[in-house]
C-alpha cells in the first residue's frame, strides 16, 4: 500500500525536510541515530525516526488489512508527531477507529514507591519531555488532523487509564520511558487489547521499559513473545497479542 501522502507526512513530523540547514541547527547524522538523540533545536513533532515510524506504518496496515478490531492509543505522546502520524494513516484509509492520546502533558513524573524497581536512569533526567495539551492541539491542528475522533486523555496514565475510557484496542503504542509509567500504561491498556492487536514499546533501550514489560509478561503468564523486526523492517520491540 502505497502513500504519497503517507510517506511525506514520515518526512515532516521528525523534521527530516529540514535536516542539515542552518535554520533546523539539524544534522543528517541524527536522523538514523537513535531518535532521542535528536537536537532539541531540531525542533521535530515526534522523536521517531523514518525507520520507526515505517515500522509504525506497517503494523498499521497489518491490522487494518487484517480488519483487528479496536482503536489506536499512544501513551506518551511529547509534541504529538507519532500520535499526528497514525492520524493521518487513519485518514487516508478513512478509518472510523478512534485515537486516543494519553500525557500527563507536563513530563514524564518521577517515581514513587509503588514498585520494587528502583529507577536509576529516567528519574536524574533533567529533561522530562514536557510538552503541553495546547501545543499538542496546535499541532493536530495544522496538519488538518484534529477532529472528534482524536481524544486527550491528561494527567498521569495511574489515573486516566483507570477506568479505561475507551473499550477495544488494536494498537498501543506505548512511549513513557520509565518502569512505573510502563507498568502503569500496560495495566490500563493490556485488558482492552484485541486479539491481533499489538503493543509496541518504543523504549526498548532502557532497562526501564525492558524490566516493566518482562515483569508483566511474567505477571500474567502472556504466552506471546516480544519481536524485533516487521515485515522485514527491524523495530524497537513489539507484541502481538
Ligand atoms: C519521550 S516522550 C514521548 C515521545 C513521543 N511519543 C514522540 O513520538 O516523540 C515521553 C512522554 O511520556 C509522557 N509520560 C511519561 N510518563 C507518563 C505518565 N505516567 N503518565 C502520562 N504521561 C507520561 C511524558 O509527559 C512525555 O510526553
Amino acid at each position: 500500500m502505497n502513500s504519497l501522502y503517507l510517506d511525506l507526512m514520515k518526512k515532516v513530523v521528525n523534521n527530516y525536510i529540514y535536516l542539515g540547514t542552518n535554520s533546523a541547527s539539524c544534522d543528517k547524522r541524527y536522523y538514523s541515530y537513535p531518535s532521542w538523540l535528536i537536537p532539541r533545536t531540531c525542533l521535530p513533532h515526534t522523536l521517531c525516526n523514518d525507520q520507526q515510524l515505517s515500522v509504525l506504518e506497517k503494523i498499521m496496515e497489518y491490522i487494518h488489512l487484517e480488519k483487528i478490531d479496536g482503536d489506536f492509543i499512544e501513551v506518551g505522546v511529547w509534541r504529538g508527531g507519532a500520535g499526528i502520524f497514525m492520524k493521518a494513516f487513519l485518514k487516508e484509509y478513512n478509518s472510523e477507529r478512534k485515537l486516543w492520546l494519553a500525557d500527563t502533558f507536563s513530563g514524564i513524573p518521577m517515581s514513587s514507591n509503588k514498585f520494587e524497581y528502583k529507577e536509576s536512569v529516567v528519574d536524574s533526567w533533567e529533561d522530562r519531555w514536557e510538552a503541553s495539551k495546547h501545543e499538542v492541539i496546535t499541532h493536530f491542528e495544522r496538519y488538518g488532523l484534529l477532529d472528534d475522533r482524536v481524544h486527550l486523555l491528561e494527567g498521569d496514565v495511574s489515573k486516566t487509564l483507570f477506568p479505561a475510557p475507551f473499550t477495544k484496542i488494536a494498537l498501543a503504542r506505548l512511549d513513557v520511558d520509565s518502569y512505573e509509567s510502563y507498568s502503569d500504561s500496560l495495566d490500563g491498556v493490556f485488558p482492552h487489547m484485541t486479539k491481533g492487536g499489538c503493543i509496541i514499546f518504543d523504549d526498548w533501550h532502557l532497562e526501564s521499559c525492558q524490566k516493566a514489560v518482562k515483569d508483566f509478561i511474567k505477571r500474567h503468564n502472556i504466552q506471546s513473545k516480544i519481536q524485533h523486526e516487521f515485515m522485514g523492517i527491524r523495530g524497537e520491540a513489539f507484541l502481538i497479542v
